[in-house]
This record gives structure tokens, sequence and C-alpha cells, in this order.
């Protein structure tokens, strides 16, 4: 346990004996305690699972941030999409005495008794990528992620901008959605970023159909619903691998995924942009649009634990900032509650 650490646990004591009646700032705390050269900042990592590129790129990108060079020991454990399995990890989180957890978790509800037990441990917990739904909010110093509502509210906009260019009626739109798993908050907000949108719009979407951010189930749930529905027109992936899967089927049933609203082929929408072949997608037009969910989240973490370290107040919530990829050219940018978004275009050079 870090020198610092132990100082908090002694000021408590006191204050609970009535030995002191001062309340110490962490920043009091920290500038005289300042961790000994060589000690290294034990991290507790518990990431939900490894369900997609986007995931391993987060991993990756928590693992090369906090490494022993950097002044880091990191304890990564893999929920495997399970929430009990976080929880376990968190607990022997909290048993081996880390200096700080950080939970990305597979489904916003549940938390509140696990993140009571680490806030009275002592041990700060940062929330990254979905956020955690619990009574209290002092059971987490913050979160950092993306605006996963907002990024289904740009692809939408996208495509009535779109449609208009071209021509298209919104009212001809046949949507289906393979959404992420479900309770999540990347899935909550771009199932809501297009039901909001379709009534808005006046678009019909035939299905909401769980796909859990996989390629296998992308491709499996939109198999069945291509044999269900034959008017079919958009398919609005909620992740990049539900993408691959639901071409994959696409092309299998003898259609085309393409830009155009006509018999036969079927417009994909997509999000993430971290995976190769679906940014290729893109390019070679198989993929219409994609509005990117960015991993790279270990220095924005390390950046965080900084400030802690320092006694400083990190922002309770921090959204990063994001792009979108479309090939066509017709819609240069989109307005989503009066800001202005560029899209990026991704064609060959
Ligand atoms: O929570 C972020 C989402 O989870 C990404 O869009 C998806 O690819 C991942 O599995």
């Amino acid at each position: 346990m870090k020198i610092y650490k132990l100082f908090i646990s002694l000021i408590m004591v006191l204050s609970l004996c009535g030995c002191t009646s001062k309340s110490v700032t962490t920043q009091e705390m920290t500038q005289s305690d300042s961790p000994e050269k060589g000690d290294l900042t034990v991290i507790g990592f518990s990431q939900l699972g490894a369900e997609s590129d986007w995931r391993s790129s987060n991993t990756q990108s928590m693992k090369t941030t906090f490494t022993e060079e950097n002044g880091y020991r990191l304890i990564f454990e893999d929920g495997q999409q399970k929430q009990a399995n976080q929880i376990m990890a968190i607990r022997k989180f909290i048993q081996q005495e880390v200096d700080y957890i950080v939970l990305a978790p597979v489904t916003e509800t549940g938390w509140d008794t696990v993140l009571r037990e680490a806030k009275d441990a002592n041990i700060p917990v940062i929330i990254v990528d979905r956020m955690v739904d619990v009574k209290d909010d002092s059971l987490y110093e913050c979160w950092i992620g993306s605006d996963f509502k907002l990024e289904g509210m740009k692809m939408c906009q996208w495509l009535n901008d779109y449609c208009k260019k071209k021509g298209i009626r919104g009212s001809d739109l046949r949507i289906v959605d393979l959404q992420g798993n479900i309770g999540a908050t990347a899935q909550i907000g771009r199932t809501r970023g297009l039901s909001e949108s379709a009534r808005k719009f006046g678009w019909k979407v035939l299905e909401y159909v769980p796909a859990d951010f996989t390629q296998t189930k992308g491709r499996e749930v939109m198999k069945t619903l291509l044999r269900k529905y034959d008017d079919i027109n958009v398919v609005y992936c909620e992740n990049d691998n539900e993408a691959l899967g639901a071409i994959e089927a696409i092309e299998e049933a003898g259609k085309v995924a393409g830009p155009n609203i006509r018999a036969g082929e079927i417009m994909v929408l997509s999000f993430d942009g971290i995976n190769e072949d679906a940014r290729q997608y893109v390019i070679d037009n198989k993929i219409s649009c994609i509005a990117e969910c960015n991993p790279l989240h270990g220095p924005r973490v390390k950046g965080i634990i900084e400030k802690l370290e320092k006694g400083q107040e990190p922002p309770k919530l921090s959204y990063v900032g994001e792009d979108i990829y479309a090939h066509d050219k017709a819609v240069e940018s989109i307005r989503v509650d009066s800001i202005e978004y560029p899209i990026t275009v991704l064609q060959t050079k």
C-alpha cells in the first residue's frame, strides 16, 4: 500500500477517535507524502471482455500506458462479458490493496454494493467507456468515455441529410437495428439515437435485435432478419464487428451492401471506425457511414490519475471528441443540437 494511503487511513482513525478536528484534503496529503522513487502505482483494471476490435484496442491502450517504465503495475482482469466476474475482480483488487481501480463495466446497473466496498477501502474508482448507473455518484471518482447517444444522433442526422441530397424519401426506409449487448451504455445510447430520430424523420424501423457487438452474432441475426423481411434497405449496426457480420449475411443472401435505396441493395451504417476492414469497407462504399467511437483511453485515464495524485479534482464526466466517416461527398457536415460536425470522406486517392 502506498505511503499516502497509509496516511489517509491514519487520519481516518485519528478523526474517529476525535484526536483531530481538522479535515485534511487529498492535496495536503499528497504534497507532503509523495510516493517514493521507484514505487509503482498499482492499477487494477477490470475489462469487460474481448468481444470486438474496439475492445482489443482499448485493452492494448491501457496495457501500453500503464507500464513499469511509466511508473505503474497493471493488474488486468478480463470479465468475459459477465458482470459477476467483474464484481469478483473488483473484490480481488480491494484485497490486493491496489492504488486505483479502473472499471469498464459490461452493463450499467448492479454496481452499488461493490463500488461501496471499494469506497470503504479508500480505493478511488475510475469508470471508463460505458457508464455505471448508481444511486450515489460519490461511489466513483469520475468517468471518461464517449457520448453514445450523440453518436447515434449524428449517424441518423447524416442518414437524413444524405437521403435529402439523393432525393430518397424517409418514408421509404426500412431499417433494422443490430443492437449491442442490452443494458450497455453504448447500446442504450445508440438505440435511443435511432428510435428518437426514426420518430422525428418518419422512418420505419422493422425490428431492433441484440447482436452483442460481435461479428458472429451480427451475421447470424442479419441472416434471420433477411429471411423474415424482403424489404430491408438499411441496417444500423451498433458496432463495426456486427457490420462485418451483417455484410457477410447480405452477400450470402445474394444481395449487395451499398449506398442506394433500391431492391437487392442494403445500406450499412456502423460505429467505431478502429477496425481496418470496416474503414476499407467505407472506402469501397460497402459501409456508407461510420460514427467514430474512440477506444484509446489509456493516456486519458493516466491523465486522470496524475491529477488525483496531485490532489486535483478531475471533471466528474469527460466526453471524448469523435469523427464521422462516410464514403459519399454529398453531405459535408451535419448539425446536431446546433453544433456542426464535419464529415471525413474516406475514398481511394
Ligand atoms: O462500449 C463501446 C462499444 O463496445 C464499442 O462500440 C464496441 O465495439 C464495443 O464492444
